[in-house]
Formats: C-alpha cells, structure tokens, sequence
C-alpha cells in the first residue's frame, strides 16, 4: 500500500472563502477528501496536514522521511521564496509533486518563480482541486 502525504502551505486553510475569483469556492477540506478517496481507489492511503508556519512545514518534511512513498506538496506563498522549504524537500528524498491551484505562471511577475519546483519531480499549476489528484496519479505512475 502507497502511503501519501498531502501537504498545504500558508493560508490555503481559507480556501473558499480567500479570493474565490482567484482560488474558486472548493475548501481545503473538500480537496483533502477528494484527494483521499481518489488514492484509495487507487490503492493508497492519503494524510493530510497544513500550516502557515515555515518551521512546522519543515519538520512535517522531515518526519516524512521513510513513511511516505510520495508527496503532494501546494507551498503557497513559500513557492516563491522559501530556500528553507527547498531545501526540507531536497534533503528527504521523497519524491515531490509541486500543486498550484492557480496558474502561477500567467499571474503577477513574483509568482512566476518556483525556488521549489527544481527540486520536486513535477510541477502542476491552473487545474484547481484537480491538479491535487493529477499529482497522486505522477506519483503512482512512477
Ligand atoms: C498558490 C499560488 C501562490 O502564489 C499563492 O501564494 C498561494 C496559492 C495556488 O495554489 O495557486 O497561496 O499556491
């Protein structure tokens, strides 16, 4: 049985209430389940964890280590910046998919950069709560 970890970075816990003309009504709970049951259709199990805290995400990396076969990562704001972040995903050697939501790419010049997506093994961004299923289908195709 795959074990994933789908992990959420800041502010994606107002889902559904934050900017619902940039990020739709859909709630974190809502992605978390769907992503849930689409994996155990597919075999796998799924946990879910967010925080808007850097140091807590870190450590949520790091204890991933050995437990999860994959994970499917949406870091936020921490896409654009976070050296820290990287490196946490560099470091564990657990393959990562990157999810955005939105597409970054066609949004505001400081988005446009991931300091994450080189280290993880791809990078899905414009497909809303679907793109968090998309990203367990990489990860079991593998
Ligand atoms: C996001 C895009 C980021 O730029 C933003 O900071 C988020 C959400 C997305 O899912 O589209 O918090 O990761």
């Amino acid at each position: 049985m795959k074990r994933i970890l789908v992990l959420n970075g800041p502010n994606l816990n107002l889902l559904g209430v934050r900017e619902p003309d940039v990020y739709g009504t859909v709630t974190l709970a809502d992605i978390e389940r769907e992503v849930a049951a689409y994996a155990a259709e597919r075999g796998a199990t799924v946990d879910c964890f967010q925080s808007n805290h850097e140091g807590v995400l870190i450590d949520r990396l790091h204890a991933a280590r050995g437990v999860y076969d994959g994970i499917v990562y949406n870091p936020g704001a921490h896409t654009h910046y976070s050296y820290a972040l990287r490196d946490a995903v560099s470091s564990i050697d657990v393959p990562t998919v990157e999810v955005h939501l939105s597409d970054i790419s066609s949004r505001e010049d400081f988005r446009k950069v991931s300091v994450i997506a080189p280290v993880c093994i791809a990078q899905i961004k414009g497909k809303g709560k679907e793109g968090y299923k998309e990203a367990v289908d990489v990860l079991l195709g593998r």
